[in-house]
C-alpha cells in the first residue's frame, strides 16, 4: 500500500494510548512511537493521549495538564500525522467514561482483582488504592472496545489488559449480538526494549523516581551526555552484546543501534577497541543528535497554542463519531431507553 492511498476494505484499524504520567522517555520512543509511525503508513489508526488513566495515580493537576500537551505535542513532533490519524486526548470524547460504566456492569469483581498490575501498584502505592484504579483495565477496555480495532500494540505489561478486554468483549457479544470487534495483540516490528540507565535489569521508565535512569524526550545536551557518563555498565572492557553477562552494554548497545540505524553487529564493530567511557560518550552524543530536531520541532509547535488546541478539537471530533455509534449501539442493546 502507498502512503496515501486511501482506505479500503482490507485496510486494519489500530489503536494504542499512551499515559500522560510523566515526561516520555527514549524508552517509549523505541518501544511505542516508532512503531506508531510505521502503522500510520498502512492502517488507519487511532492514537490518544490518555489523560483518564493518569489519574489513578497522585499527579498534581499542573503536571497532568502540562504533561498531556507534551506528550500530544511531542507526539507530533516525531511525525504523529493528524491528517491521517485519528489523534485526541482520551477525556475529550466522554464516551470513554460513558462506555466504561456499562463495561463495569458486565466484568466480575473476581476478574478485575486478579490483575497483576492492580496488585503492583497497590503494594506500591498503599496510600492510594483508590477504585479507579482497580477499575483502570476496564476504562482501557473501553477506550479499545469503542473504536472496533483489529490491532491494539502495548507492552508486555498490559497483555493482561488486553486479554480482559478481548473477555469483556466476547462476553458482550454473546450475551446480545455482535457488537464488538474482538481485537488481537499485535507484535511491534521493533521489538526492542530499553532498560533502565541505572539498573540494566529493570524497564527503563517515566514514573521512575531515579531520573539518572531515564533519558526523557526533553532533556537538554547536558543532562544526557551526563547521564550517559554514569550509567551503569558490567565488568570486563569489551563492547559486545550478551544480555545475560552484560545488561548495561547491552541496553547501550541497543540504544544506539534503534537510534543510528546501524545493527547492533556493526556497532559492535565500530566500538571494538574503544573504552567503556569513549562508547558511552558516543551513544550520549547520538542520542542528543538524533532528540534535537524534535525537540525543536516541539519548541516550534508549543508556541503555536491556537494550532494546537484546533488539532485536539478536530481529533476529538472524528474519534467521537466513531466512539459514539458504539455506544448508541451498546445503550440499545443493554436496553436504556433512546432520549
Ligand atoms: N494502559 C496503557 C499503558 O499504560 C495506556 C492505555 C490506555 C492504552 N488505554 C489504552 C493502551 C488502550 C492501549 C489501548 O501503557
Amino acid at each position: 500500500m502507498t502512503e496515501n492511498s486511501p482506505a479500503t476494505e482490507n485496510t486494519k484499524t489500530v489503536l494504542t494510548g499512551l499515559q500522560p504520567t510523566g515526561v516520555l522517555t527514549i524508552g517509549n520512543y523505541i518501544g511505542a512511537i516508532r512503531n506508531m509511525l510505521e502503522y500510520q503508513k498502512e492502517h488507519k489508526c487511532y492514537y490518544f493521549v490518555a489523560d483518564l488513566h493518569s489519574l489513578t495515580v497522585d499527579i498534581e493537576p499542573a503536571v497532568l495538564r502540562k504533561n498531556t500537551l507534551d506528550v500530544y505535542a511531542l507526539l507530533l513532533a516525531f511525525g504523529v500525522n493528524p491528517e491521517k490519524s485519528t489523534f485526541f486526548v482520551q477525556s475529550h470524547v466522554s464516551a470513554h467514561a460513558e462506555l466504561t460504566w456499562i463495561l463495569n456492569c458486565h466484568t466480575q469483581f473476581g476478574e478485575a482483582k486478579r490483575m497483576t498490575q492492580f496488585k503492583d501498584k497497590s503494594k506500591k502505592s498503599p496510600q492510594n488504592v483508590n477504585v479507579g484504579l482497580f477499575d483502570y483495565p476496564v476504562l482501557m477496555a473501553a477506550d479499545i472496545l469503542l473504536y472496533q480495532p483489529d490491532y491494539v500494540p502495548v507492552g508486555k505489561d498490559q497483555n493482561q489488559h488486553l486479554e480482559i478486554a478481548r473477555t469483556i468483549a466476547e462476553r458482550f457479544n454473546n450475551k446480545y449480538s455482535p457488537t464488538f470487534t474482538v481485537p488481537e495483540g499485535i507484535n511491534p516490528k521493533y521489538g526492542a526494549k530499553v532498560a533502565s540507565l541505572s539498573d540494566p535489569t529493570a524497564k527503563m521508565s517515566k514514573s521512575d523516581e531515579n531520573k539518572n535512569g531515564s533519558i526523557f524526550l526533553l532533556d537538554t545536551k547536558d543532562e544526557i551526555m551526563r547521564k550517559f557518563k554514569r550509567a551503569v555498565t558490567d565488568s570486563g572492557n569489551e563492547i559486545v552484546y550478551n544480555q545475560t553477562e552484560k545488561p548495561g552494554i547491552s541496553n547501550l548497545l541497543t540504544i544506539y543501534s534503534c537510534l543510528s540505524g546501524k545493527s547492533v553487529k556493526e556497532a559492535e564493530k565500530e566500538f571494538s577497541g574503544s573504552s567503556y567511557a569513549q562508547f558511552k560518550d558516543a551513544v550520549g552524543q547520538t542520542v542528543c543528535d538524533f532528540l534535537l530536531p524534535v525537540q525543536q520541532e516541539y519548541a516550534r509547535i508549543c508556541k503555536e497554542k491556537d494550532y494546537l488546541s484546533s488539532l485536539m478539537r478536530n481529533g476529538a471530533e472524528e474519534a467521537a463519531r466513531t466512539a459514539y455509534r458504539t455506544l448508541s449501539k451498546v445503550y440499545r442493546k443493554v436496553g436504556l431507553l433512546s432520549r
